[in-house]
């Protein structure tokens, strides 16, 4: 069984509803270490009480992106989250990680992000949605790239924008979403049925 790491850097929405729907064994993967980059993010503590085991690398504690990234992946190796044997998922880490480490764990690090990418990159992409004037939003789960949010796509789902809605609310109607499709994704990759040919992902 592969072992999973999820690095987050807050709330955890998208790290319980993975975690909970590996309890339920949905999801044949071994929970193996939640990372966070701030010691108060309240995923930590949810993530204690779902038997998880957790730890804490704060940005300041490295002087570079590339050393803080090594840090991971040492606690990442240490639980078993190799490039062989691991799985990385991103859920709201708050940090762009260095090429380094995306070339180490290449096609293993996956991410959430709450667009239709290529759509709206970056911070705030509800906002973003609602200023372009978009009729359809939504979420989307990809493999992570050494761009920002430009890796293969492994499933999207579509949001509409109601005429009346403003940042919280549409971000409020995605997360419901982003909360099936990264769990389906997790589920997807542990059962090997996720190909990357190229910027395109076949599920099998
Ligand atoms: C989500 O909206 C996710 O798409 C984005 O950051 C947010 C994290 O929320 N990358 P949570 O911490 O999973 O609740």
């Amino acid at each position: 069984m592969l072992n999973l790491g999820i690095l987050i850097s807050g709330r955890g929405s998208n790290m319980e509803y993975i975690l909970k729907a590996i309890s339920k064994k949905k999801i044949p993967i071994n929970p193996a270490i939640v990372i966070s980059n701030k010691h108060d993010a309240k995923g930590l503590k949810v993530a204690q009480k779902l038997g998880v085991k957790i730890e804490v690398i704060e940005n300041k504690e490295c002087k570079s992106r590339v050393e803080y990234d090594k840090k991971i992946i040492s606690v990442l190796s240490k639980h078993g989250v190799t490039q062989k044997n691991g799985l990385v998922c991103l859920a709201g880490f708050m940090r762009i990680i260095s090429p380094e480490f995306v070339k180490k764990y290449k096609n293993r690090i996956i991410n959430i992000h709450p667009a239709l990418l290529p759509a709206f990159p970056g911070l705030h992409s509800q906002k973003q949605a609602l200023e372009y004037g978009a009729k359809y939003s939504g979420c989307t789960v990809h493999f992570v790239d050494a761009g920002i949010d430009t890796g293969p796509v492994i499933i999207q789902a579509v949001v509409k924008v109601k005429e009346d809605d403003t940042e919280e609310t549409l971000s409020k109607r995605i997360l419901k979403e982003e909360h099936k499709i990264y769990p389906e994704a997790v589920n997807l990759f542990a059962r090997r049925r996720i190909k990357v040919l190229g910027r395109k992902t076949i599920i099998s």
